[in-house]
C-alpha cells in the first residue's frame, strides 16, 4: 500500500463516483478540473480531476483514507514549490494542506507547527517568540509539510536537524513519530506517511539576533537566486562536493531557453518560467542541461524537483 510520500497511486478504472463522493465531503472546498498552474510556484501544470482544500485535519484524513480505500490516485500539495506538474495535469485528487493545517503552538524548547504553515512567515513568527534555529529556511518558499517530506535545506542546515517529532497520517490514523524513526539524508526524508504537523526543537534567543540572521540569509538569497521569478527552486541536487549551479554555469548554459523556459542568469540551477512556459518546455530544458553536463563532465545530475503527472520520459 502506497502510504509513503505525497503521492498515492491507485488504479480505480472509473473514479467519477468517488470524485462525487469527495465533493460531497467538502462541497465548498472542491473544484473540478482545477489548473494546477494556479497552485505551483513555477505557474506550470495542467488540470487536476478534483482539487480540494479541506478546512480541518479530520476532513483531510477522511479524503485521504477514502482515496486509499477506493484506489483513487491522490497528491498532497502544499505551496507547490518543489514540483514540475505535467501539462496534462493530475488524474486523481489533489489535497491541498494549507487551510486547517496552520496551527502554531509554543512548547518547551520549541514549537509545534502545522504542515500548512509557510516557512518564511513561520521563521518570522518564531523570531518574535524568541525562538531560533529555523532561520536558514527564511527564503524557502514552501510549507512545513513539504520541507519535512523533502528534508529541505539551505546555508549548510536542513529541516530534519531541527525536528523533534512529526505527526503523520498513516493507514488512515494519526501517528506521532520521533525524528529518529525517520531516515533522512541530503534533500531526502523517508517519512512513512503524510506530514500533518512537526514539532521543532529550537533555542531561546533574543528576537533581534534571530532577525539579524534572517536578514543575513535573505540578503544572500536575494543576491544569488532569482527569488522574484516563477521557479521551482533548485532543479538538481548538488553532486557530492560540488554545486550543480556552478557546473551548469561553467558550461555557459545561463540564459539557455527551450520554449518559454529559461536557465536563470542569476543562478544556473534554477529554471525560470520566463514566457508562458509549458511543462514540456521546462522538461526539455532540464534534459538539455543534464545531457550537456553529462557529456562535458561525466556527472549525472539527479533531479531535486519532483515530476508529477505523465511525462513522455
Ligand atoms: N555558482 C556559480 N554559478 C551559479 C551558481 C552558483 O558559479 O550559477 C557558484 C557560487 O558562486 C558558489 C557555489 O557555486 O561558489 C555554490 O553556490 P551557492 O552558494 O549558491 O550554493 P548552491 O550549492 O548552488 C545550495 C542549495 C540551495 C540553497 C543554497 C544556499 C542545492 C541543490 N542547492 O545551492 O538550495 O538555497 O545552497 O544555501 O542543495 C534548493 O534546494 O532548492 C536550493 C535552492
Amino acid at each position: 500500500m502506497a502510504y509513503a510520500g505525497n503521492v498515492g497511486s491507485g488504479r480505480n478504472p472509473d473514479p467519477s463516483a468517488a470524485y462525487r463522493h469527495i465533493e460531497r465531503m467538502v462541497p465548498k472546498d472542491a473544484r473540478k478540473h482545477e489548473p494546477l498552474s494556479r497552485h505551483t510556484t513555477l505557474r506550470i501544470g495542467g488540470p487536476a480531476d478534483l482539487w480540494t482544500r479541506p478546512r480541518t485535519v479530520r476532513a483531510a484524513l477522511d479524503i485521504l483514507s477514502f482515496c486509499q480505500r477506493e484506489s483513487v490516485p491522490y497528491l498532497v500539495l502544499g505551496r507547490g514549490s518543489n514540483v514540475l506538474v505535467s501539462d496534462s495535469g493530475w488524474r486523481g485528487v489533489v489535497v491541498n494542506l494549507s487551510r486547517g493545517f496552520c496551527r502554531y503552538k509554543r512548547v518547551e524548547g520549541g514549537a509545534r507547527c502545522g504542515s500548512g504553515l509557510g516557512l518564511p512567515s513561520l521563521v518570522r513568527r518564531l523570531a518574535a517568540d524568541g525562538l531560533s534555529g529555523l532561520e536558514f529556511a527564511a527564503g524557502i518558499p514552501g510549507t512545513v509539510g513539504g520541507a519535512v517530506a523533502t528534508n529541505a535545506g539551505a546555508h549548510g542546515a536542513e529541516m530534519l536537524r531541527v525536528v523533534r517529532r512529526v505527526v503523520v497520517m498513516m493507514e488512515g490514523e494519526r501517528r506521532v513519530l520521533s525524528r529518529d524513526a525517520i531516515p533522512f539524508s541530503y534533500r531526502e526524508a523517508t517519512v512513512p506517511g503524510i506530514v500533518l504537523e512537526a514539532e521543532l526543537k529550537l533555542n531561546e534567543v533574543a528576537p533581534e539576533l534571530t532577525r539579524e540572521k534572517i536578514e543575513h540569509f535573505m540578503d544572500i538569497r536575494r543576491k544569488t537566486q532569482p527569488i522574484w521569478r516563477k521557479t521551482a527552486g533548485c532543479v538538481f541536487k548538488n553532486p557530492p562536493g560540488d554545486s550543480a549551479g556552478r557546473i551548469i554555469d561553467s558550461l555557459g548554459l545561463k540564459g539557455t531557453t527551450a520554449g518559454g523556459a529559461k536557465v536563470s542568469e542569476l543562478h544556473a540551477n534554477f529554471v525560470i518560467n520566463a514566457d508562458d512556459a509549458t511543462a514540456a518546455d521546462a522538461l526539455a530544458l532540464i534534459r538539455l542541461v543534464r545531457e550537456r553536463v553529462s557529456e562535458e563532465t561525466g556527472i549525472q545530475l539527479e533531479l531535486e524537483i519532483e515530476l508529477i503527472g505523465n511525462f513522455a520520459l
